[in-house]
């Protein structure tokens, strides 16, 4: 039998990039799209590329009919909550037309499973703690926004059209390709394992810490750090058993621990042995004070297991990737 094929939309970003290798390793045949050239240690995982805009239906059509594709992850989008506040029509364009347009080519070529890359901006400012799926989505910038509004949209073309769904709600993803391959390299960057590395690493900036007085045990916001290839793990688990015959659903992918901006500093202090260059600043718009997931679901319903998520893994993959680069 042959092996199934899987396109991933993103698949030249920091999150697209891994689950192509992730899902190559695991012997299916992975298909990408990207507006961004596929760089050469993600081509070699792909067996094709589609060099082009989620928009463009005809080449989509073209690509995903020649290689009789029907599951595809879609992972493309643009993702930080501080320019999503700036520039809100841009991530409506990005996010909400763009995949919609996606999906309705994808449609029209035997799609049987469609799993979303979403996100805990989705939920907002939590009610309580850890976060389930079923907790009210109030999201509070418009990042989330737009993630929240594609799940509806998602949901209901399932319904319409009969194909199996996946929405994926990620809690910060971070960490790198434990192989050194592959890593978070964007820019500018904003998130903030890799700003305090770089910054520690005299890579980048004094590390500007957004807002000391926050809610939390010590002030700075509170987050659920995630490892990218766990993310992986979990989507390959899904898309198994969709072929199974399960029929998909909403995902929290986290953790299930918080983490402060400062014990994450303190962490990455302590593996280097050198102090972070930092300073206080005024609190990011959009940035709620705490997010933490509850994974039960995905652990109880996917048999998901985390291997690298703890706190040393996350900062000591991200660290080696900015050694190498
Ligand atoms: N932070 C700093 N300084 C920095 C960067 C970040 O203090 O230079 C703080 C932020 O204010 C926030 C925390 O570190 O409190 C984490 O910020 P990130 O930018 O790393 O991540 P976000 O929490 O803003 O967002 C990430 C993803 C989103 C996702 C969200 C869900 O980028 O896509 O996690 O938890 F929605």
């Amino acid at each position: 039998m042959e092996a199934t094929s899987v396109f991933i939309s993103g698949s030249s970003g920091y999150i697209g990039s891994h689950f192509t290798k992730f899902f190559a390793k695991k012997g299916l045949r992975v298909f990408g799209l990207d507006r961004v050239a596929s760089p050469p240690a993600v081509q070699s995982y792909l067996q094709d590329f589609l060099h082009t805009d989620l928009k463009n239906e005809t080449l989509v059509k073209t690509f995903v009919k020649k290689h009789g594709i029907h599951h595809v992850i879609h992972c493309a989008a643009l993702c930080l909550v501080g320019e999503s506040v700036e520039k809100p029509d841009l991530y409506e364009e990005n996010n909400v037309k763009s995949s919609d347009i996606f999906l309705r080519a994808l449609l029209s070529c035997g799609l049987q499973s469609f799993i979303f890359s979403s996100t805990a901006a989705t939920y907002g400012e939590p009610k309580f703690s850890p976060i389930t799926e079923d907790h009210p989505q109030n999201p509070i910038n418009p990042y989330g926004q737009t993630k929240l509004d594609f799940e509806k949209i998602l949901i209901q073309s399932s319904q319409e059209n009969g194909f199996s769904w996946g929405i994926m709600r990620y809690f910060n993803a971070a960490g790198a390709d434990p192989e050194g391959e592959l890593g978070e390299n964007h820019d500018p960057e904003t998130h903030l394992i890799p700003n305090a590395c770089k910054a520690v690493l005299e890579m980048g900036p004094t590390l500007k810490i957004f807002g000391n007085d926050y809610q939390t045990r010590d002030g700075t916001c509170e987050r659920d750090y995630i490892h990218v290839m766990d993310l992986a793990d979990a989507h390959y688990r899904l898309l198994t058993s969709i072929q199974k015959g399960k029929q998909g659903g909403a995902y929290n992918l986290g953790l299930g621990v918080g983490y402060t901006v400062n014990e994450v500093v303190q962490e990455i202090e302590r593996q280097t042995d050198k102090v972070v260059p930092k300073v206080y600043a005024d609190r990011r718009p959009g940035d709620p004070s705490k997010l933490v997931a509850s994974n039960a679901k995905a652990k109880n319903e996917l048999g998901w297991t985390l291997n690298y998520s703890d706190l040393p893994t996350l900062v000591k993959t991200t660290l080696s990737w900015f050694k190498f680069i």
